[in-house]
């Protein structure tokens, strides 16, 4: 029974090439760059920074930015190396293949589904949320029981996954155009915020910048961070403790530099332009967002930001209510383009794993007019759809956390692996300081996983556990590496 089979790097390039299975190569290092920007922007900086400086943080929230940002960095740069050596749908599920084994694949394939399709119907929760609240600013209601708090049916969240659905399969060229003309409002209304915000900042806001460390309710039980409690530390929020459970949970606002690398397939050059997408959406990303953080907490006291939508909140309460209402159309236009990308990552990891075996291989068939994956593209559109529409996801959005940090302990361990097994393969583009800078990346990230709630472990390991099962009960039977394996025998 071997688990650990590996796929090569050559077998695995080889397999795209199959003409029920090609993928369309249509994309450059520009759209990349945008794709990057369009799935990365989002939630994060639009919600996010108000909850955490008003409860974790403080105004050094915008110190929590920096931290999520260094640790996403060093896991951009193996990323980067990946991407340019093996250029196929998949990420780091395919990478995982190729170094560490079928199993260690599955599992990681079976882990992004967090990062995607479950980050996929949050973030559309999200959207529903703005464009109830900017239908009710021109005077339309919305029945609570299909966008209220808890509604029966989130109807918003459902009609927009499953349109966008329709977008991802026309083609990926429509798709990256859509994204384009998107993610221009949503920077146009990032730098908005930045530049706007200045003149209302306050240098009292700023005092004290990192509150001093207290016992708070938040962080109580269930909820409190792994670490204090593997240590015996009393929970608290605010303070330097507070600025890393922060980052813990700001690390949502860069989840997306990744998913570009599932797109290698459809671009045009891939070697080059990859780690250019990777490392240059998230390098932009980071400045925006450590600007944006710093000059909210500017505008308002952090204990009197909204929750909900802080950036427009801390607009409404200096009096200008335009450039509230511009960003929360920017907000919405943003979410858009989040829930779109994920679910495209999504469904070319998914691709990747059918083609292999792993799961029904007549699912990744790919379309040939459109020339992408129609079926699954339509599952995923599917599934997302049910479970924005049905579940209260709230809750959740840690758990998309935690399933991302994971693949990126693993990905930074295999630019390790792959340098000692396949030290001849061509790499584009090399990590620097290997194994140096790959072993802080594990260590980094490992120490934002422990940040993390103790509930969003056990809802995490629960997960896991299913997908073993899974793979037990049908991928290790079907997965083609295992019949390679046995006609070579
Ligand atoms: N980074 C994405 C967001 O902030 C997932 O919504």
């Amino acid at each position: 029974m071997d688990i650990f089979r590996t796929k090569s790097v050559e077998q695995s390039i080889r397999d795209t090439e199959a003409p029920e299975h090609r993928l369309r190569k249509r994309l450059t290092a520009l759209d990349l760059t945008v794709f990057g920007i369009g799935v990365i922007v989002g939630t994060g900086i639009f919600v996010l920074t108000g909850q955490v400086a008003k409860q974790t943080a403080g105004p050094a929230v915008a110190l929590s930015f920096v931290v999520a940002g260094v640790v996403c960095g060093l896991a951009a740069l193996c990323y980067a190396e990946f991407a340019s050596t093996i250029p196929v749908a998949g990420s780091a599920y395919t990478f995982s293949f190729a170094t560490l084994g079928e199993f260690p694949a599955w599992v990681i394939g079976w882990d992004l589904m967090l990062e995607m399709a479950l980050a996929a119907a949050v973030v559309a929760v999200g959207w529903s949320g703005y464009f109830a609240s900017l239908m009710n600013s021109i005077g339309v209601h919305l029945p609570d029981a299909i966008a209220g708090e808890n509604p029966v049916v989130n109807l918003p969240a459902m009609v927009i996954v499953l349109l966008l659905t329709v977008v991802l399969v026309a083609g990926i060229k429509l798709s990256s155009r859509v994204n384009l003309v998107i993610v221009t409002i949503k920077v146009a209304v990032i730098l908005l915020v930045i530049v706007a915000g200045l003149f209302f900042v306050k240098a009292a806001n700023y005092s004290p910048f990192i509150p001093p460390a207290r016992a708070t309710p938040a962080v109580a039980g269930l909820k409190a961070p792994l670490i204090q409690v593997l240590f015996g530390v009393t929970p608290v929020a605010y303070g330097v403790i507070g600025v890393f459970s922060a980052a813990a949970v700001v690390f949502f606002a860069f989840i997306g530099f990744d998913v570009v690398a599932t797109a290698a397939e459809e671009t045009i050059n891939p070697q080059r332009d990859l780690p250019r997408g990777i490392l240059g959406s998230l390098a932009i990303c980071t400045v925006l967002y450590v600007a944006v953080s710093l000059v909210v907490v500017g505008m308002q006291r952090y204990d009197q930001l909204s929750i909900k939508a802080p950036l427009a909140d801390a607009f409404a309460a200096v009096g200008q209510h335009w450039a509230a209402a511009l960003i929360s159309i920017g907000a919405i236009a943003g979410l858009t383009t989040v829930v779109m990308i994920l679910m495209l990552g999504q469904t070319r990891v998914l691709f990747a794993m059918c083609r292999d075996g792993l799961l029904p291989r007549p699912m990744a068939k790919v379309h040939p007019r459109f020339g992408t994956p129609a079926r699954l593209t339509v599952i995923i559109g599917v599934v997302s759809a049910l479970l924005s529409g049905f579940i209260s996801l709230s809750e959740l959005a840690e758990l998309v956390n935690i399933g991302t940090l994971f693949a990126f302990v693993v990905v930074s361990a295999g630019v390790i692996v792959l340098r000692r097994t396949r030290p001849d393969l061509p790499r584009a583009f090399r990590t620097p300081f290997v194994p140096v800078l790959p072993i802080l990346s594990v260590l980094a990230c490992l120490y934002l996983m422990l940040n993390l709630p103790i509930e969003t472990w056990l809802r995490f390991l629960v997960w896991m556990v299913v997908g073993a099962a899974v793979y037990f009960a049908y991928g290790y039977r079907h997965s083609r590496a295992a019949r390679t394996d046995s006609s070579a025998g």
